[in-house]
């Protein structure tokens, strides 16, 4: 079997670990993938954003399975290119992207299927948005509409801060050069959880729980980042909770895509609050999520391959997932600076790892014999465990091994569960 995986992150090292563990033969190709996923896929050269190129290589290869990772190739239709050309692809088209594409799309998609989501206004200029912020009670949060890697939203305390907030969208054009929308939001107290499922646009199948840290700073200070570390089970998770969030959320979103006829076929996350009042949607994404995947994939007892197949053929029903009872906890080691500017180029250096942690790769590459960062999250130490407690400590003996200059990570992942 020949498959194809897109992306450059710890996600789809994860994604590409997995499947290598499944498949006895065949090759895994990446695009562009990093310097870990190089040690168990071939790199195809061809750039991320020319999608019929990349389905012309598929055509001529086949290649029998293309899965998408990350959020921007779906925005940009790569799914509907390999649709046309009848090739077998795993991840929603353009259209059903929009869930994570516009904050705005969202939330109204939200409104019209009485999805429970934070209150919110609409402006699309500096001058409403400003009138909007005059009249709020603070913290609010301001969302820019569109993809910004997990940065173009912030908490924001008071008046100045939503007005350099406003500047930074509207007149510093720090996220798009044009066409610039935001979203106001209530604040939502609460914990925050990443509620994954694989659907095939009728049925869907959970995968476990994942909680994720999403600010750069220890005690969650600082700006938001793609993700700065992970665990799966979530303790506060419970059976009932997840039933709530399958009723309330799950099912509502899946039927809203049918009653729009959007074929979604893919994974959809649910970035969640629980709030007193019970579960919130803070946003969907329409792929796995990143660190999440990182401590989702390696308790799946069950075959990804087999789940994604069934959804792609419309048969989820006849898919099931086991899961192992181990614990995992995921520290992301970033460079100096991110989520701001950051050096690349440095060398990695891993010592001997104890047993029960791996590693992910996301910003690295391989330089003649050595691991080199290249990006601003660079590698992902996962522990294991029979408990979380476990997990996190292996996690962390995991972290001593690793030097590179400048690297950073938050030391309290996972603490306020141990
Ligand atoms: P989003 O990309 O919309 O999930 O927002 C990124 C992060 O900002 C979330 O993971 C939360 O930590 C925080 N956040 C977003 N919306 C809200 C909200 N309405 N209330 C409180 N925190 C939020
Ligand atoms: N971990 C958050 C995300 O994947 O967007």
């Amino acid at each position: 079997m020949k498959i194809l995986v897109i992306g450059s992150g710890g996600r789809e090292h994860a994604i590409c670990w997995k499947i290598a563990s499944e498949i006895s033969s065949g090759t895994i190709y990446a695009l562009p993938g990093n310097g870990g996923i190089g040690e168990i896929a071939n790199f195809v050269n061809i750039p991320i954003e020319n999608h019929q190129e990349i389905a012309s290589f598929v055509k001529r290869e086949k290649i029998d399975l293309t899965i998408v990772g990350p959020e921007v190739p779906l925005a940009g239709g790569m799914v509907d290119v390999f649709h046309k050309k009848k090739l077998k692809i795993f991840g929603p088209n353009k259209k059903a992207a929009a869930l994570e594409s516009s904050k705005i799309w969202a939330k109204e998609f939200m409104m019209e299927n009485e999805i429970p989501t934070a209150g919110f206004f609409v402006a699309d200029d500096f001058n409403s948005a400003k009138v909007i912020v005059e009249k709020v009670q603070f913290p609010v949060v301001i969302k820019f509409d569109g993809l910004a890697a997990g940065k173009g939203v912030k908490v924001v305390g008071n008046f100045k801060e939503a007005v350099d907030f406003l500047e930074d969208v509207f007149e510093k054009h720090l996220f798009s050069q044009t066409g610039n929308r935001i979203v106001v939001e209530e604040f939502l107290s609460g914990k925050e959880l990443s509620y994954i499922v694989i659907t095939d646009g009728e049925r869907f199948i959970p995968l476990v729980p994942a909680k994720d840290y999403k600010k750069i700073y220890e005690n969650d200070a600082g700006p938001n980042t793609g993700g700065m570390g992970c665990y799966s089970p979530v303790p506060f998770c419970s059976s009932e909770l997840e039933r709530l969030i399958e009723k309330r959320i799950v099912v509502p979103t899946i039927k809203g895509l049918q009653k729009k006829s959007i074929d979604y076929c893919g994974v959809l996350y649910f970035g969640l609050m629980i709030t007193q009042q019970g579960p919130r949607v803070l946003e969907y994404n329409v792929r796995f999520g990143d660190p999440e995947t990182e401590v989702i994939l390696p308790r799946m007892e069950s075959s990804l391959l087999e789940i994604i197949e069934s959804a792609i053929e419309g048969r989820l029903e006849d898919a099931s997932v086991r899961w192992k009872q181990e614990s995992t906890v995921d520290v992301v080691i970033a460079s100096g600076g991110y989520p701001g500017k950051y050096d690349t180029g440095l060398p990695v250096d891993v010592d001997p790892l104890p047993e029960g942690v791996m590693i992910f790769h996301a910003g690295t590459k391989k330089q003649f014999d050595r691991f080199v960062t290249a990006g601003g999250r660079v590698l992902n130490i996962v522990g294991f465990g029979k408990t979380l407690r476990e997990a996190r400590e292996k996690a962390y003996e995991g972290v001593a091994r690793i030097h590179f200059n400048g690297m950073y990570f938050r030391r309290d992942i996972a603490q306020s569960i141990c």
